[in-house]
């Protein structure tokens, strides 16, 4: 029989299960002069890295010297196969070039009226008590179904939140050790997840077929990839379109949703705030918002700024370095783990003034960091986030829709945060309706 693991053995292993946030903010705070702090999961060795320069290295100018073979992004491709947030190389290149035109930021602009007129749909059946996460979910699944993949998500919207969910969930449990990777397929919740997965693809294909047997046309993500051909002028694989498309919708509703979530969580706790995102929205009139408005929509944009700086719904995420890389103080053995966390920089008190202070108007002042990777809840360099425009242009109109229509009071006080794949809230975050 194997010995019980040490503690020495399994490293900060059992404090990042029980109390990832607070371990990471304590690394930070014993390591906040050098930017970075060693860590060590299991038998995985590595660096807490949060200094924003040398979170520039890893991201922007070593980022060849790193791959993405983590724990996390290895159980996602389980479920997500070999999409453009897993994948890597050649095969990344080429899926990004076809899926990026989709995220053009001129393109994106006629894809508010669509954004609003779901959120309306959402709003006109918000009871008087509503869990915000839990509509937030359902309100962004539904954007992503329907702009980028041209479908109304009612027919399947459940079964797929539904196993999604699921899947993510499971995918935890891997990455936090509580299943042992062998038992994945044959314990039972391994055939769950499995079943989870089957889900997912049946829902997928059936997406993907549907629009085929329409015709290929139609410049919404589905169409792109479907149009797309190879230098010998074949179509992208079934499989790798399945892979794309469950891509999008598990990067893109999540991590949306919660971002919606924190802010109107905020927002409900701090009524001035929400008194100042009134007055903005209602100086547009009876309107709804849309596109054009963004420019003017600059207290709302600082409200979701700020929220995600306090609450990044990526909050974290990580590398493996290739080969030898100097990271300030330390060099970076090949094989080991480089892990940045949003939430540690978007919190550092060198870096901010006042840093759990929620604070809109710090966006307005110089005070902001002037370095780039100060701030980066989606990522950076050539790995950006391919929906940050869309997530930007989605979350503002929301914000402010909903701001326009209904008055928010919390009934449990600002949420614990859930880290999981994504920074979610403890709970489902109670909330009281009143229409305007
Ligand atoms: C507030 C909302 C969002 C946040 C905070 C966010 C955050 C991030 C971050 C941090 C990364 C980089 C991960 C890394 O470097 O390891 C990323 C990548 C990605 N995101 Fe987002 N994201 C959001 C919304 C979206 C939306 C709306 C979509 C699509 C509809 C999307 C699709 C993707 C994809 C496909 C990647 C992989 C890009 C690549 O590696 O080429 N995200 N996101």
């Amino acid at each position: 029989m194997r010995a019980p693991p040490t503690a020495d053995a399994l490293g900060q292993s059992l404090e990042m299960r029980r109390d990832p946030l607070g371990l990471l903010d304590r690394l930070a705070r014993d390591h906040e002069a050098v930017g970075l702090a060693p860590i060590r999961l299991a038998a995985t060795e590595g660096y807490l890295v949060f200094a924003p320069e040398l979170v520039e290295l890893v991201l922007r100018a070593r980022m060849r010297s790193f791959n993405r073979q983590t724990p996390v992004y290895r159980s996602l491709s389980r479920f997500l196969g070999n999409g453009i947030l897993t994948s890597e190389g050649e095969h990344w290149r080429k899926h990004r070039r076809v899926v990026q035109p989709a995220f053009h930021r001129q393109r994106l602009r006629s894809f508010g009226d669509t954004m609003v007129r779901l959120c309306d749909q959402a709003l006109a059946q918000w009871g008087t008590e509503i869990h915000v996460a839990d509509e937030m979910m359902r309100l962004t699944l539904a954007v992503v179904g329907e702009v980028l993949f041209g479908t109304d998500m009612d027919w399947m919207a459940a079964e797929l939140g539904g196993a999604l969910d699921h899947a993510q969930r499971h995918t935890e449990s891997v990455v936090a050790g509580l299943i042992p990777a062998d038992d994945e397929w044959t314990s039972r919740r391994g055939r769950r997840f499995a079943k989870a997965v089957a889900t997912l693809d049946r829902l997928a294909f059936q997406l993907i077929d549907e629009r085929r047997a329409k015709g290929v046309d139609g410049d919404d993500v589905l169409g792109m990839l479907l149009a797309a051909r190879d230098e010998e002028g074949r179509p992208l694989p079934r499989q790798q379109v399945r892979d794309e498309v469950m891509t999008l919708l598990s990067a893109g509703h999540e991590t949306t949703a919660n971002a919606l979530t924190w802010s109107a969580s905020e927002l409900a706790r701090h009524p001035e705030v929400m008194e100042r995102l009134v007055a903005e929205v209602d100086a547009l009139g009876d309107r709804a918002p849309g596109s054009d408005d963004l420019p003017a929509l600059t207290y709302t944009r600082r409200v979701l700024d700020e929220a995600m700086r306090l609450h990044p719904p990526v909050w974290t995420t990580g590398r493996i370095a290739d080969e030898p890389v100097e990271l300030g103080a330390v060099t970076v053995r090949p094989g080991e783990l480089v892990l940045l966390s949003p939430w540690v920089t978007h919190r550092l008190p060198g870096l901010w003034d006042d840093p759990l202070q929620f604070d809109p108007d710090r966006w307005a002042r110089a005070e902001v960091p002037a370095h780039p990777f100060a701030f980066f809840p989606f990522g950076g360099g050539a790995r950006k986030c391919v929906g940050e425009a869309f997530a930007y242009l989605e979350a503002t109109l929301i914000l402010a829709r909903v701001a326009q229509r209904v008055r928010l009071e919390p009934m449990d006080g600002l949420p614990e945060p859930e880290p999981q794949l994504t920074l979610g809230v403890r709970g489902a975050a109670r909330t009281r309706v009143t229409r305007r």
